[in-house]
């Protein structure tokens, strides 16, 4: 029997991350085995990890010496930054070179960055039509990860650039799910007008990361979009509608009134909102259903998606 090549995954705990474990280990005659990289080796997750047949290894992103420790000896590595955890556009940026050096450092044959589009390249900070936010950035969450791809191509890493959607699972547990109105009925508030918005099984990310990893080295260097299917709002509150057996309106706010509701990062996917609305064709033909199914032929539809988990949403 051949050995397997390694694939160390930043995240493995994580959804991302977690997906490109499950896709690898679930083929249990392919090509690749998984080191898991985590920063508590002891805890649960790390544990769940380890019971599914991972080498589950000490590893954090703000740490790039613990992450060359984790790569060496693999063949390529999955790469993600955690933006929400702690909202510091300057610290995501630093984890992004930290992933590009290690791999660099360890030699790895191939990695899949988890990046964005940098939204200034289409509205730059001279644009009024929407804030620019902390000094320098219009979605920041997306603007550091587009900023930070410029590390894996000077070092000269091998890498494939992976564009992710928003995953339909925000609506479980990112606070985007609907929510009741004043008149009790439920409504999904997004200001995306009546643009097609790519949305995904966050699960799906990681599976479409493995197809990627399974064909190799033709694909370094290309910039590939994931997501299960383009819709609308109206559309997704049509399909929640029938999943949750109970009336979800379409709430098409402006962008700017999304940006005023004052959660933390309000502004950021207000902005983002905005950039999926006015750059459809933009996002979604860089996100293209198709090429991600032949990518991973498992790809879940919105309805696929809601079979398995509108039980899950919390109706306040
Ligand atoms: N939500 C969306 O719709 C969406 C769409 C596109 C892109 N994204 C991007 O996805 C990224 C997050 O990925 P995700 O959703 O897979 O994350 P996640 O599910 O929140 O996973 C977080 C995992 O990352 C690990 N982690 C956190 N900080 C770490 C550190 N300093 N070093 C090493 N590991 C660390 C944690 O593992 P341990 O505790 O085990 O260390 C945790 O289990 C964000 O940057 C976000 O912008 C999100």
């Amino acid at each position: 029997m051949t050995e397997k090549k390694i694939i160390a995954v930043v995240g493995a705990t994580g959804a991302q991350g977690g997906g490109v474990v499950r896709a690898i280990l679930s083929d249990k005659g392919g090509p690749f085995t998984v080191r898991a990289i985590t920063r508590d080796v002891n805890s649960d997750g790390a544990k769940a990890l380890k019971a599914m047949g991972a080498e589950v290894v000490a590893g954090d992103v703000d740490d790039a010496a613990s992450l060359t420790r984790a790569f060496q000896g693999c063949y390529g590595a999955f790469g993600v930054t955690f933006y929400w955890a702690h909202m510091s556009p300057d610290r995501e940026k630093a984890q992004a070179a930290n992933i590009a050096k290690a791999a660099k450092a360890a030699g790895l044959s191939h990695v899949i960055w988890s990046t964005l589009e940098d939204t200034r390249k289409y509205v730059p900070v001279t644009d009024d039509r929407m804030p620019t936010l902390m000094g320098h950035y219009k979605v920041p969450h997306f603007d550091t990860k587009g900023e930070s791809d410029h590390h894996f191509a000077e070092l000269g890493v091998p890498t494939t650039y992976l564009l992710a959607s928003f995953y339909w699972e925000n609506f479980i547990s990112f606070g985007a799910g609907p929510k009741k109105g004043p008149d009790g009925v439920l409504a999904l508030t997004m200001p995306i007008g009546a643009a097609k918005m790519a949305g995904v099984a966050s699960d799906d990310i990681g599976a479409v990361a493995y197809g990627i990893l399974k064909q190799g080295p033709s694909l370094i260097g290309q910039r590939i979009g994931v997501a299960g299917e383009h819709l609308t709002g109206a559309e997704m509150a049509s399909k929640l509608t029938k999943a949750l057996g109970q009336p979800v309106r379409f709430n098409n706010v402006p962008a700017a009134v999304y940006r005023s509701f004052g959660f933390p990062g309000a502004d950021d996917l207000g902005n983002m909102f905005q950039f999926y609305d006015e750059f459809e064709k933009v996002c979604n033909d860089m996100r293209d259903v198709e090429k991600s199914r032949r990518l991973h032929p498992g790809l879940q539809s919105f309805d696929q998606w809601l079979a398995k988990h509108a039980g899950k949403i919390p109706l306040e």
